[in-house]
């Protein structure tokens, strides 16, 4: 017979349990990633948190399934109570923090205009949002500002708080622009140098409390402008905006070879305006061509994050102040946005780890 200690359950079986489950984008295990804590045992009753590393998770219920599960299969196990929690590390890029508070940063580029950056941009910061993560827009793009309107803060006025900026809020996300200082009547002369100084200003002197992520529209194109401007941010990855026409893909690869030479992590290609599909019908139209940003990701070893349709619904949002993620959650656009946010938080995710092992390994 098995004495009373021997039947116990202790704290070192539900570790070990718990090591069987991967992290599927990090491949490690949650015990070895730290995602456990606050084992506790009564009787046959087992508590315990798993952190993950981001609200915006794609796995995050596959995740505590297999968790669950594993704890649930020891022999003595009755219930399980599990708590499921998010921690966004903070990014350390050559050992230092980009600025206070502010965990993520996270640019959104295009090679050309026109290509749907912004409203890429502004759907993924809302949908980062709604999946509970703390989440600012700093739009950089001075030839064509168009956060506010997009976002449906362009009445704001600025304020200050001691001695620091207030941004606008709206859609659960702060937002920041050149627009609210600087008129469009400005000669783009006189706005390109004052861009690199207000784009620190607004990493530094914007009271953007904690975040999470903060998503960057950068200015268009890839020439020196945007090289500085990526200098000036410290970011922890870039996405890359194109349209399935060969000249946006050619142009996806010039922002590409820029984060390379800045040595900023590719996140991702997405794929905007992949085809079009008529409400009600099942037929889908592939205007500019379809796969290309696919193939691009492909071909230079970096992740796909998705495509977003073509829809009048997504431009109608923009110019309304109301991104569609926003204004219409349940919808196949909505749900792209949002299926693309997870894949850009886990590439995050995954860069993090990857600046952690590098450190310690060093
Ligand atoms: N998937 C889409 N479906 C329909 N219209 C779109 C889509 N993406 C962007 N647009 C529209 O195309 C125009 C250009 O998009 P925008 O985000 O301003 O591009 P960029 O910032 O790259 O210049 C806007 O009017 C926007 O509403
Ligand atoms: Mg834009």
């Amino acid at each position: 017979m098995l004495g009373a200690n021997e039947n116990k359950l202790n704290e070192e079986q539900i570790r070990k349990a718990l090591s069987t489950v991967m992290d599927p984008d990090l491949n490690i295990d949650v015990v070895t990633l730290g995602m456990i804590s606050d084992i506790k045992i009564t009787g046959s009753k087992v508590f315990f948190k798993l952190t993950l590393t981001t609200p915006a998770c794609p796995v995050k219920e596959r995740l505590e399934g297999e968790c669950q599960d594993a704890v649930k299969a020891l022999d003595g196990v009755e219930e399980v109570e599990m708590e499921s929690a998010a921690q966004v590390a903070g990014q350390r890029r050559n050992g230092k923090e980009p600025v206070n508070g502010i965990k993520q940063i996270i640019a959104v580029t295009s090679g050309k205009g026109g290509v749907g950056k912004s409203t890429v941009s502004c759907n993924l910061a809302v949908a980062l949002a709604k999946l509970g993560a703390k989440v600012g827009l700093l739009d950089a793009d001075i030839t064509g500002p168009n956060i506010p309107l997009m976002m449906g803060v362009d009445a704001y006025q600025p304020t200050a708080k001691d001695n620091r900026i207030v941004p606008a809020e709206n859609h659960g996300v702060k937002c920041i622009s050149m627009a609210f200082f600087v008129s469009q009547d400005t000669p783009l002369i006189w706005r390109g140098p004052m861009l690199d100084k207000a784009i620190k200003q607004f990493l530094r002197d914007v009271e953007w409390g904690e975040l999470d992520y903060l998503i960057v529209d950068m200015p268009p194109g890839t020439g020196d402008a945007q090289l500085t401007m990526v200098q000036a941010t410290q970011l922890s990855g870039g996405v890359i905006v194109t349209t399935p026409q060969d000249v946006a893909l050619l142009d996806g690869r010039k922002g590409l070879a820029m984060f390379s030479q800045m040595e900023v992590p590719i996140l991702g290609f997405v794929e905007n305006m992949s085809y079009f599909q008529p409400k009600g019908s099942s037929e889908q139209y592939e205007i500019f061509g379809r796969g290309g940003g696919k193939r691009l990701a492909e071909e230079h070893q970096v992740p796909f994050l998705g495509e977003i349709p073509l829809d009048p619904e997504v431009r109608i949002g923009g110019d309304q102040g109301v991104p569609i993620v926003a204004g219409d959650p349940d919808c196949a656009v909505s749900k792209a946005f949002i299926e693309i946010a997870k894949q850009v938080a886990a590439q995050v995710s995954i860069q993090s780890r990857a600046e952690v092992a590098t450190a310690a390994a060093v």
